[in-house]
């Protein structure tokens, strides 16, 4: 799909690897709605971007925000053809700790509810915006990018509610791909290593530094420019279909 002229929706595209998305995206011709919970930030954004960005205040948990997101891109930009599924939220919970603790149900909750639940409410809702567009000559009406993480696959010690949100997406990709099949709109996960964002921030230096280490080429943090990159290549190869991607420099996690 061609990005020139198509309109594109970025939860969590405020910060981080959305961030790096909406800039990349709206830098080749996309009109973008930036969806996050930040307000300050993701009106920032869509100011210095000027024409053909929005910020709609969008939690992606709930129903009716995600249908104003998808409302806006619809009305203002002329239809979706694109969405990013960017907005996500991090934590390290162990399961049974050495004080006699279990992990907090409700803390496992959130991340659900945040990363799996929020991914499927903005996909449901987009896909029914894409069915009611003309499909290009390709007979394509959408592309939608889900975020993973390479949790999915090795989750480490403390990942559990974080590795179970990023599987339940992996494995929400195909199905969602098959079905849509009919209605030309792809669907794609992008499962990212470890990148230099604010997710990231707020682990010390000397532990980011070791973090960068331990990825075998490059040996340093992602940059979110480089995962905006592969999103970019994902909506413009229609070949790319039903599949998750890697792009962690090949780095396998270890347990902790
Ligand atoms: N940074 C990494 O190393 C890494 C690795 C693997 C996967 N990921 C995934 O990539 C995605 C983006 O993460 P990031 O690193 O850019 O983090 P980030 O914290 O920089 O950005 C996440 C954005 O999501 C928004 N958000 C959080 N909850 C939301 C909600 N309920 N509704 C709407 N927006 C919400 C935040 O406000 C923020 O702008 C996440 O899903 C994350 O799990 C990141």
């Amino acid at each position: 799909m061609e990005i020139k002229g198509a309109s594109a929706i970025v939860t969590g595209g405020a910060s981080g690897l959305g961030n790096a998305t909406v800039k990349l995206l709206h830098s080749q011709g996309a009109r973008v709605v930036i969806a996050d919970v930040i307000d300050e930030r993701g009106e920032a954004v869509a100011q210095e971007l000027g024409d053909g960005a929005i910020f709609v205040k969008t939690d992606v948990t709930d129903e009716a925000a995600g249908k104003q997101a998808v409302e806006a891109a619809v009305s203002k930009h002329g239809g979706l053809n694109i969405l990013i599924n960017c907005a996500g939220i991090g934590g390290a919970i162990k399961i049974l700790n050495k004080d006699g603790t279990v992990h907090d149900l409700e803390k496992y909750r959130r991340i659900i509810t945040v990363n799996l639940i929020g991914t499927f409410n903005m996909l449901r809702l987009s896909a029914a915006a894409m069915t009611k567009g003309e499909p290009n000559p390709g007979g394509e009406r959408g592309v939608i990018v889900n975020t993973t993480s390479v949790a999915a696959y090795e989750g480490q010690i403390g990942q559990a509610a974080y590795a179970s949100s990023k599987g339940g997406i992996l494995a929400l990709t195909l199905p969602a791909a098959r079905e849509f099949a009919r209605q030309g709109i792809r669907v794609l996960a992008i499962a990212p290593g470890i990148f230099d964002t604010d997710m990231l921030a707020k682990v010390p230096e000397p532990v980011r530094k070791t973090l960068g280490e331990s990825v075998p080429f490059p040996s340093r943090l992602g940059q979110p420019e480089e995962y905006a990159r592969l999103a970019q290549h994902i909506i413009e190869n229609p070949m790319l279909n039903g599949e998750s991607i890697r792009i962690d420099g090949a780095l396998r996690m270890a347990p902790r």
